[in-house]
């Protein structure tokens, strides 16, 4: 269950007006990337992604996941959350893609030489540079200990339904392979097999997670109001907003809420440049700034308020941590630096499903209202297309 807060810590306060608000959720309605919000996968979908799950399970021991930005953050993300370098996942889980490391490329060849794998290649366009590079050096790795015939049970490509080089490639050697819809963007797809695919090999249940989807869709009003505080803030020159998480789990889930709100809003110079601390290891670093720096920050903290504990002598770890985010908020407040709290009751798939949906909304909603089209990346593709004249593959 999640709960807002959007007051307690806050001298801001917003007045909506519900024409534009109305006006704004038409726009997401008809919009034809809004997929992730018309379109929610379905029943036969989900049942093929277990099943083929299933099957890679039982097929290796590393299930390497190739893909980057919004076809590699919201699986990395949530894998973080529920494993580790201590406790680690059946089959192991690597990502690669997200960078062009030889250094990391060796370790990973070195440390499956003796390993069963399975690949999962990710990407919408099937055009992205890191990801046909680090694949073409997979295959060729894997072509020294699999048979053709071996290597095409241990593909797999999700891309789009008929474009690209990944798609040309699935039906030309038979692959099993998954679509990501058209109309659903990678920072929006959570809910289709580029992330459901990997969670489900993780045995993590995805069904809960689409539930928590399915109910954080619901919370229009909320993410309407978040989203207009948001903007509020920024017209007080409130130009920075840190997402500050006192579970350290949850750093790469900041890592996808940055994505989502920087690549939504982030155009046309406009948007709220959204950074992220980990508590309270930051407290004693970059909590200084935030407090007392250029006045120009505001926070959206994520807590966690946990069923499962640790009592040392009397004192509840989990009440210790609560208290220390009370005061921190407070503290902040006092020198103009609000915070919003959402909180969770636990990490498990049904809240992160919502979270993230609710997210998703929030990010639209902020762009609509700083007048801008919360689905396309110019800039991503800008470089793209510069890197695309200087390297060929
Ligand atoms: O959110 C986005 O659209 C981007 O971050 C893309 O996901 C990223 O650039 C990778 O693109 P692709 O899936 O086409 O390889």
């Amino acid at each position: 269950m999640l709960k807002f807060d959007f007051t307690t810590y806050m001298n801001y306060h917003v007045n909506i007006d519900s024409i534009q608000k109305q006006t704004i959720i038409e726009s997401l309605k008809n919009n034809e990337m809004a997929g992730f919000f018309n379109n929610v996968i379905n029943e036969e979908s989900m049942t093929k992604i277990k099943t083929v799950a299933k099957q890679i399970r039982n097929n290796c021991d590393v299930f390497i996941v190739i893909g980057i930005g919004g076809s590699f953050m919201a699986s990395y993300a949530i894998k973080n959350m529920f494993f580790s370098h201590i406790k680690k996942s059946t089959p192991e889980v690597i990502y690669l893609g997200t960078d062009l490391s030889s250094k990391y490329l060796l370790e990973v060849f070195d440390y499956i030489k003796d390993k069963d794998v399975v690949v999962n290649v990710i990407s919408k366009s099937g055009t992205t540079l890191e990801i046909n590079l680090i694949y073409n050096a997979i295959k060729e790795e894997l072509q020294k200990k699999y048979s053709q015939e071996e290597l095409r049970k241990r593909i797999i490509i999700t891309t789009d339904i008929d474009k690209g080089k990944l798609r040309e490639e699935a039906n030309k050697e038979g692959y099993t392979s998954f679509v990501i819809p058209t109309d659903i963007g990678g920072r929006y797809s959570l809910m289709t097999p580029a992330h459901l695919l990997p969670l489900a090999v993780m045995n993590l249940d995805i069904d809960s997670l689409l539930e928590g989807y399915k109910l954080g869709l619901s919370q229009i009003d909320d993410a309407y109001h978040y989203a207009s505080l948001r903007i509020e803030l920024f017209k007080n020159k409130k130009y920075i907003e840190n997402f500050s998480v006192y579970e350290p789990s949850l750093y790469y889930y900041t890592e996808w809420i940055k994505q989502l709100f920087g690549e939504s809003e982030g155009k046309d110079g406009k948007g709220i440049f959204p950074v992220s601390t980990v508590n309270t290891r930051d407290l004693h670093s970059l909590g200084q700034f935030i407090q007392q720096g250029n006045n120009i920050l505001f926070e959206t903290v994520i807590e966690v308020l946990n069923t499962k504990d640790v009592k040392i002598g009397k004192q509840s770890l989990n009440n210790v941590n609560h208290l220390v985010r009370e005061a921190v908020c407070v503290a902040h407040a006092k020198d103009n630096t609000p915070s919003i709290v959402i909180s969770m009751d636990n990490i498990d798939m049904k809240n992160i499903g919502n979270l993230s949906a609710f997210l998703m909304l929030s990010a639209v909603f902020s762009s609509y209202l700083f007048e801008v089209n919360p689905f396309n990346q110019p800039g991503v593709e800008t470089y793209k297309s510069e890197i695309k004249k200087r390297v060929q593959i």
